[in-house]
């Protein structure tokens, strides 16, 4: 996602100047053309050199340099640029920001563009503090700039407080939420669950696996920079937290299992990245376990199987670490447990599979279709398994919009009337407007009385249309088909 676009990075006179360098080579490597524009200020804290060796591209200084390859700088800058990000932000830029003011080219690109615009303070406590920036900043969030941080920590003038620059991880996780927010999975939600789980024997022992949580972690950061909102579900791991993302935190399948279950009923996708223990002791000491005797037997008993038990209206997709066989055993659990996409990891090799950063796996569709895919980094992983959940989750507007789907119950039939389901009465007309409904014996007007008028509040009266289906019964289905919206529908069987 990032490898297509133009980032105008802003770094300001702070002591947190020089970090803004690692960020614009990190952007760089992942393939962002990376425009840097620096105020006077910061060039004394870093050079402009360090830029230009890591972007490729010289740094912006001057609003009148007449060498510039720009043709206007900061009206030029302010049109190419998908995000302006103001790394590290001082309080002066912030001030400047809030009222307009356009003395130097960052001030002005930023008030010339209609990009987003990430802020990332750095500043003493007490600047941060000051009420003046306080009021600054609340200015600028209502307006819609993005701050990242700053955070609480030991500052450049030895005190502690709140003005610590974010980490680079954090504004660039940021970066990537901002640029995927119109991504092909927006305004879907994905839970993603990631690593192992602990079963415990006793106070200090455990059982476990080797998942590192890498995969999940992958798959959660690349659904949330493709717009999705992400719950992520994860097992005990050393992985540093994803910016933007919900986390999670469990330790044993029973209690992944909880998280999960209560997570899927808002979800539209489930990818079960984690590598669940199958089985648990059956009961846990209370205290350490003496060593004693030669050997000791433990009874173990299965744990849930979450992708089993868990049931609902979302695209299902799991993971099948193999040692042999990769995809028939995979293809055996795609069946077994209902997936839309099964994605299974090789575990024998190193490169491959539990810890390692990269990943060599084969994705198994419904119809037993297996594409191998070469060894990859973990994020190009995730990347070509969300190209194919983006394909599988049906678009919601149109699920919704287009046709209401209403199931009988028998008193309907009985009472010659439809009930409209409690979730599909918004997309009627206003309640008390009259609207027509094509029954396929004549139109008829209807008048749905408001919603808190004591009688009949969601129901049509058809009588005549149901003495021409003798044969509908309780449990099946009518069809609602919108054909103006608030205006006329059709009635139909399905
Ligand atoms: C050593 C040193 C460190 C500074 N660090 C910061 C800082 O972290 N944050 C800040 O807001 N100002 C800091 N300042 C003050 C700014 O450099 C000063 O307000 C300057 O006018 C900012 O200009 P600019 O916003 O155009 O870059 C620092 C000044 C000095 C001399």
């Amino acid at each position: 996602m990032l490898e297509v676009k133009t980032i105008v990075l802003g770094v300001t006179g702070s002591i947190a100047a020089y970090k803004a360098v690692d960020i614009a080579n990190q952007l760089s490597r992942a393939g962002v053309k990376v425009d840097v524009v620096m105020t006077k200020e910061a060039t004394k804290f870093v050079a402009p050199l360090s830029f230009r060796a890591v972007t490729g591209r010289a740094a912006v200084i001057d609003m009148f340099d007449a060498s510039s390859e720009f043709n206007i700088t900061h009206i030029s800058l302010a049109g190419a640029a998908n995000i302006v990000v103001i790394a590290p932000a001082t309080a002066n830029i912030i001030a400047k920001l809030a009222t307009g003011i356009a003395d130097d080219v960052l001030s002005c690109t930023v008030l010339a563009t209609k990009a987003p615009v990430v802020i990332a303070p750095a500043m003493d406590v007490n600047m941060y503090g000051n009420p003046v920036t306080q009021e600054n900043v609340s200015k600028l969030k209502e307006r819609g700039f993005i701050f990242v941080g700053p955070r609480f920590g030991k500052l450049a003038s030895g005190k502690e407080g709140l003005g610590r620059f974010a980490n680079t991880e954090e504004i660039i996780g940021v970066i990537s939420q901002v640029l995927g927010k119109k991504g092909d999975l927006a305004n879907k939600h994905a839970v993603v669950t990631a690593g192992s789980t602990q079963e415990f024997i006793d106070p200090v022992r455990i059982i476990t696996n080797r998942s590192s949580g890498k995969m999940g972690y992958a798959l959660a950061e690349a659904a949330r920079d493709r717009g999705a909102k992400v719950t992520l579900i994860a097992g005990p791991t050393l992985l540093t937290r994803p910016v933007g993302v919900e986390v999670i935190n469990v330790c044993t399948a029973e209690e992944m299992f909880q998280a999960v279950k209560n997570a899927v009923p808002r979800a539209d996708v489930l990818i079960m990245a984690s590598a669940v223990a199958d089985y648990r002791p059956k009961s846990t000491a209370k205290e350490k376990i003496k060593k004693k005797g030669a050997g000791l037997t433990l009874e173990l008993e299965l744990t849930p199987d979450i992708l089993k038990e868990v049931s609902g209206d979302f695209i299902r997709i799991g993971f099948a670490a193999e040692s042999e066989n990769l995809v028939e055993n995979a293809t055996q659990k795609l069946q077994q447990k209902k997936l839309d996409l099964i994605v299974a990891n090789d575990i024998t090799a190193k490169d491959s599979g539990f810890g390692a950063d990269s990943n060599r796996v084969t994705i198994i569709d419904k119809d037993g279709k297996a594409k191998k895919l070469p060894l990859l980094p973990k994020r190009e992983v995730a990347e070509k398994v969300l190209d194919k959940v983006a394909k599988l989750i049906p678009p919601k507007e149109k699920r919704d919009l287009s046709r209401i789907e209403i199931t009988l119950i028998q008193s309907d039939i009985t009472g010659k009337r439809i009930s409209i389901p409690q979730n599909s009465r918004f997309l009627f007309p206003q309640y008390g407007v009259p609207f027509t409904v094509e029954t396929g014996i004549g139109d008829l007007r209807v008048h749905m009385k408001k919603p808190h008028s004591k009688y009949d509040k969601d129901h049509f009266h058809f009588s005549d249309w149901f003495k021409t289906h003798p044969e509908l019964q309780g449990g099946d289905k009518l069809i609602i088909e919108v054909i103006e919206p608030m205006k006329r529908y059709r009635l139909k069987t399905e």
